[in-house]
Parts: structure tokens; sequence; C-alpha cells
């Protein structure tokens, strides 16, 4: 129908739009100027060291601070790992964890949610020789308001946390987000608070798993603090520069925050739950714009006598309109909310849910719509669980068999539950209960 296209193109045009915004920001903070058009940057940006290392050969867009490509399709993963020099989770990979753990993978390791890692096969050696290992995984709390795309990193944890029983710590980078965003200390310590009950609502167990605010914990814990010397003494300006694209008017607090995030790569960080074991191997599974953090953890690592970390790095959870971006929780029409209705997740579905389908019913019982750049389908690859439903619902809707508003509705019935029930676990979380998941003290392993 008309309408039905023109909301389409009105999608489209916002999907363009936001993309364009995006990467004014992104040229401003590569060539510290802003865009004008038809005025190129000088040739020897390069040298300068200002060039956020997203800028490779193509143009997708990903770091810790943007992640933007042109694709309806979405970052072309395969290419970042050739970019960030990672390795794919293979289907042997994927076979491996199902050999060694005795149960079938994660959906998200059977869909390549989770598609790169660092060193997971050493992971599985060690687990394997019944060798110890600990999870970290963080959350930089910039405000109450989590998001779907939030939780990615966090379903799989809790997953591997329960396969492989073993600790778990979790960063709380209230201190990042104080020196990179216009709030307050207190914002940012009852924002850590505030997502860390969200955190918990996704069923980790406490006696396993340690949730700290940087803002607490680096005070409290000697032990912590001088891992974060450690690896300052041996990071240098200029490394740190061509990482993460910092500039000489960054604040030195930014300069120096990596080192922040690399520490709990380390068990002696914690010398409560490991005892002061300085080997116990880290897993971090984490979003793959986290990388550059431990790129630099794995560089020091062996230069300050510690084992490197391993990761499992996912996709990105696009933004409804489109895989050109993620979802971000500044923008309220991009994001599906853990504190929305279930009326407002069938509203912002319906209204606002990129869609790879025709424009008329008969174009689209003819030609059939196209999976790869459907939003709804994408989200129901994270969150359907059953693998013969979820590709029986491609071939339908490629085929036109299944219309987008059918397509659409199965995504509405299938988040609604999960959502409301996300709400009613977190309403379970006391204020009692986050106190002790955020107090130092022993898990129960012993070492
Ligand atoms: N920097 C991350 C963010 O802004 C938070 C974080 C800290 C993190 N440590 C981590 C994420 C380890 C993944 C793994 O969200």
């Amino acid at each position: 129908s008309r309408v039905s296209h023109l909301n389409k193109s009105i999608a489209e045009i916002e999907a363009a739009l936001q993309l364009l915004l995006k990467l004014k920001v992104d040229y401003k903070g590569a060539t510290g100027q802003d865009y004008q058009a038809g005025s190129p940057p000088a040739e020897n940006m390069d040298e300068s060291g200002n060039r956020s290392i997203a800028d490779g050969a193509d143009d997708d867009t990903v770091d810790p601070w943007n992640v933007s490509t042109t694709s309806a399709k979405g970052v072309d993963y395969d290419k970042l790992i050739v970019r960030f020099g990672s390795s794919k989770i293979d289907k042997e990979l994927v076979d491996r964890i199902e050999k060694v753990l005795g149960q079938k993978p994660h959906r998200f390791l059977r869909r390549g949610i989770f598609f790169s890692h660092r060193d997971m096969h050493q992971v599985l050696d060690a687990y394997e020789k019944q060798k110890a290992f600990y999870l970290y995984t963080g959350r930089g709390p910039s405000s109450e308001a989590m998001h779907m795309g939030h939780l990615i990193p966090f379903i799989f944890t809790k997953w591997l946390q329960d396969v492989f029983d073993i600790p778990l710590v979790i960063q709380m980078t209230d201190d990042e987000k104080y020196l990179w965003k216009d709030l307050t200390l207190e914002q940012c310590h009852h924002y850590a608070v505030e997502n860390a009950k969200d955190i918990i609502a996704c069923g980790f167990d406490i006696n396993k798993t340690f949730i700290f605010s940087d803002l607490d914990y680096m005070g409290s814990s000697p032990e912590f603090y001088r891992n974060v010397v450690k690896i300052q003494k041996h990071v240098t300006f200029n490394q740190v520069k061509g990482i993460f694209g910092f500039t000489e008017s960054d604040c030195i607090g930014k300069i120096s925050f990596p080192a922040i995030q690399a520490a709990p790569s380390f068990s002696n960080s914690f010398p409560q739950i490991f005892g002061g074991k300085q080997d116990v191997q880290c897993l971090i599974p984490c979003a793959i714009d986290q990388d550059p953090y431990f790129r630099m953890t794995r560089d020091v690592a062996p230069r300050i006598g510690y084992p490197k970390p391993a990761l499992l790095h996912s996709t990105f959870f696009p933004a409804l309109q489109g895989a050109q971006t993620k979802m971000s929780a500044s923008d309220a029409n991009s994001s599906i909310f853990l504190t929305d209705t279930p009326k407002q997740i069938k509203n912002k579905v319906n209204k606002h849910a990129f869609s790879g389908g025709k424009d008329t019913v008969e174009e689209h019982r003819q030609h059939g719509g196209d999976p790869d750049v459907d939003v709804s389908f994408m989200y129901l690859t994270f969150f359907l669980e059953d693998d013969e439903q979820l590709e029986k619902i491609k071939q339908d809707y490629r085929s036109g068999a299944l219309l987008t508003g059918e397509l659409k509705k199965i995504l509405i019935d299938t988040l609604q539950p999960m959502i409301s029930e996300h709400q009613e676990r977190r309403t379970q979380v006391t204020d009692e209960m986050v106190q002790q998941f955020m107090t130092p003290r022993p898990l129960n392993f012993r070492y």
C-alpha cells in the first residue's frame, strides 16, 4: 500500500540521516575538524595519529565509541576479523565446544552471533585438563535506560557461567562514563548500581559472581590498583593514540582509562576470589567494539608476567531502523528498552523495525522478502530458540509465503514475554542483594 511504502521511505531516510550524523561525528573525532562538503582532510592525517582505529580499507566504523556501516546487512564481520587479527568461531570450534561440554552450544554460538575469538581453543584445552579459569565482562553505566542490545553479552555470560561453573567478575565502569559523558560522579555511580539490577536479573549466581563499581573498588583494593599502575607503566601515549585514536586534547583520565578496563583480566586483581593467584586464565565475552581494550591488554600481559586473556566477540544488536548501526540508548525510537510495556514493544516493532518486505502484498507474494536486511528477522535470530522454526520463517519470508506483518507478529510475541519476565525478575532484585553482589568477598571456589 502507499502508506507502507511511505513509511518505509521515511524509515530509510531516517536511517540514512542517522548514518550521516554519525559519520560527521566520526569525521570530527578523526580529524578534529567539522565536516565540510567538498573539502577533504589533509593527506598527512595518518601521521598525526589522530585517526580512529576504525578507519580501515573499507567504510565500516567499529570502535568503542562508534559503530556504523553503509550496508543494510550490517557490518562485514569477516572483514573485521581480518582487520582486528582475531579468529573466526567456525563450525569446528562450535563442534568442539559441544563435545567438551556434552551439551548443545548456546544459540548465539550456533548462529554466529558470537562470531570471533582469541585463544578459545586454549581455554578448552585448560578446561579439559581441569585447570581453573574465570569470566570477566562489564558495562559502562551511562544511564538508567538499558535496552535489549545491552543484554546480549550478559545472556551469553550467564550461559557460560552455568556450563563451565566458574567465577565471574563484572566491571561497572562508572569512572569511564564520568570521563566521557557530561555526567556527575554521583550520577555515574547511581547508574552503576541501577544497571547492576538489570544484570542480576539475567540470573547470575550470587555465589559465583562479583559485580563492582570502579569508583568503589579501585579505592578499596590495593591489588587492583597495583595492576592498574603496572599496566600504565607498560603502555605509552603513542600506543593508546594508535589503538584508540586519543588526541593531545583528550583529558588524561581518558588516556589512562584503558589500564582500568584491562586490570580485571588478571586474577590477582581479586585476591578475595583467587587467594592471590596471578595465573588463573581469564575469558572475556564482549561485543567486538571492546576488542581494542583487550588487544592492548594481551600485548601488555606477558611483559608484566601474566597470562593473556582469551576472548569471545559478539556482533552488534541492530537498531530498529536497520543494521547500519547498533541500538542506542540515546535514541528512544532505535531501541527496545527493558522497561518498555507490551504495547510499546508492539508499536515500536510495527512502526520502526526496518522491513525487508515488498511494498505491496501482491509484490511480496510474488517476489518474497529479504531476511538479510529485515530487522525483525535479525532480532528473531537472537531470541527464537528453535532452530527449525527459525529456518522455516526464513524460507517462508524469502518465498513470500510469510508477510512482513506476520513476521513482526512473531517477533512481538517473542519479545513481549521475554521483556515482561525480565521486568518481573528485576523487581525481585532487592537493594540488599545488589549490595551483596557488589561486596568484595570469596566466591564458592577455592584456589
Ligand atoms: N567499556 C565497556 C562499556 O562501555 C564496559 C566494560 C568494562 C566491558 N569492562 C568490560 C565490556 C569487559 C565488556 C568486557 O560498555
